[in-house]
């Protein structure tokens, strides 16, 4: 469900003409809702009612403080992990005691900002880890209160790239490993084990693997309860899946809210949700230019002004967003088939391969739908182009929430030695 739609013969978000914002802010650009961002936040809350539970919201998805911040006001937590994305969503207004740090990598100085700042929980992913976390809790004479990550060994996800939870995958502690490794935290001086936590992958359609990992996780924490840890707290991860064509039909958060209902029921758990995508994906859409249209002996080129460094997940995943005009198509107009690319110097850089689209001319604006997450988040600025701006949409009004930087922003970090500007 989304606030994109066509109203007057002009793409729409909610109720802001797409082509003025082109117009204003320039192609590419990201475009969120606020609406979008405010009822998916809703239709989970909404959907665990019954249950205690935190919505962690994985900021990784889309970590722009306005985004964060319509998200705070919603009364939603955070899942960081970076201390990056731990700054953020406290200068977004959310809570230390809302947010779990996650991730494989956490450094020294990063747990020392984490413990600081009263989070509720850390994620921890190995035993070199839950280690090092005791000593900085110990140094500064705080209690790390943590969940290990477990790997279940379940495959799950939309793309090999994007599975998580199989034993051979880098993330979470060994299945046959974390009985140990509880008893060992229970130990160490600094920590406080209060759960246990898994995430399997992400754009997940079908509840059937996160059930399997969920029951395997349930019955670990209640043997760690027989062998006499403290744990209160099941930490299920994102990873829901959202449509991006028609016809995908993931699984609601309806369902899913039901499923860990059930597999949880009765033990008095806190669940714990990092859910990501399905909160900002289709709350974003890309919109860019179409510069020319090349002919090849056996395809036609569309080539756009937005490349893989504005959106990366066709290239990365081939991953398949929608992409439509601003102006709506005419009943009958003439369709053909594009092979739709991008500026930059690499093969890859192709958003959709034969696809039919209502006939494009230069200067047409398209957007790509559904890019709300892993999309501003995962651009660079390769080819010496501009970080692609971001703007928030709320009702009638609309905002520039990160705008492009300038030709001396991006490279006001860099600096020619002086000996090489001095002559000899
Ligand atoms: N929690 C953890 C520990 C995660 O690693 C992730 C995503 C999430 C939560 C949020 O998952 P979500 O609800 O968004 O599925 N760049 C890829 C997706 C990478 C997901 C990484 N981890 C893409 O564009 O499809």
């Amino acid at each position: 469900m989304h606030h994109f739609s066509y109203s007057g013969g002009h793409l729409h978000c909610e109720g802001v003409n797409l082509e003025t914002v082109a117009a204003e802010v320039g192609t590419p650009c990201y475009v969120y809702s606020s609406a979008t961002l405010v009822r998916h936040a809703q239709v989970i809350a909404d959907a665990f009612r019954r249950q205690s539970v935190l919505i962690a919201y994985s900021v990784k998805a889309n970590g722009n403080l306005a985004v964060l911040a319509t998200l705070a006001a919603q009364g939603c937590g955070a899942d960081v992990v970076s201390g990056g994305e731990l700054l953020r969503a406290r200068k977004a207004g959310i809570p230390a005691s809302k947010i779990v740090f996650s991730g494989v990598g956490k450094t020294a100085a990063e747990m020392g900002l984490a413990l600081e700042q009263g989070i509720h929980q850390f994620n921890v992913e190995s035993a070199g880890e839950l280690r090092l976390l005791s000593e900085v809790a110990v140094r500064l004479g705080r209690e790390a209160p943590i969940a290990l990550r477990v790997n279940p060994d379940v495959a799950a996800g939309g793309h090999p790239n994007i599975s998580t939870g199989k034993s051979g995958d880098k993330f979470g502690v060994p299945w046959g490993e974390a009985e140990a490794l509880y008893a060992e935290a229970a130990r160490l001086p600094g920590i406080r084990a209060v759960g246990v936590d898994v995430h399997i992958g992400s754009q997940i359609g079908d509840l059937g693997p996160m059930r399997t990992a969920f029951e395997k996780v349930v019955a670990l924490a209640l043997r760690l309860r027989g062998q006499g840890h403290d744990i209160r707290r099941i930490d299920v991860g994102g990873g829901l899946g959202i449509p991006y064509k028609e016809g995908d039909a993931p699984a609601p958060p309806s369902a899913y809210a039901e499923m860990i209902a059930e597999v949880t029921a009765g033990h008095g758990f806190e669940v714990i949700l990092e859910p990501g995508r399905v909160i900002a994906g289709n709350a974003g859409v890309l919109l860019a230019t179409a510069l020319y249209e090349k002919q090849a002996p056996d395809r036609t080129f569309l080539i756009l002004d937005a490349g893989m460094n504005d959106l990366i997940r066709p290239a990365l995943y081939g991953a398949h967003h929608d992409i439509i005009p601003l102006v709506e198509p005419r009943p009958g107009q003439a369709m053909k088939t594009y092979d739709v690319v991008g500026p930059i110097c690499e093969s890859t850089d192709k958003f959709a391969a034969a696809r039919e689209l209502p006939e494009v001319h230069g200067g047409d604006r398209l957007a790509f739908m559904s890019a709300g997450a892993y999309g501003a988040v995962l651009s660079s600025a390769y080819n010496a182009r501009p970080l692609v701006p971001e703007v928030l949409v709320d009702g009638d009004r609309y905002e520039i929430v990160r705008r492009r930087p300038t030709f001396e922003e991006m490279t006001g970090l860099e600096r020619v030695p002086e000996w090489l500007t001095t002559a000899a």
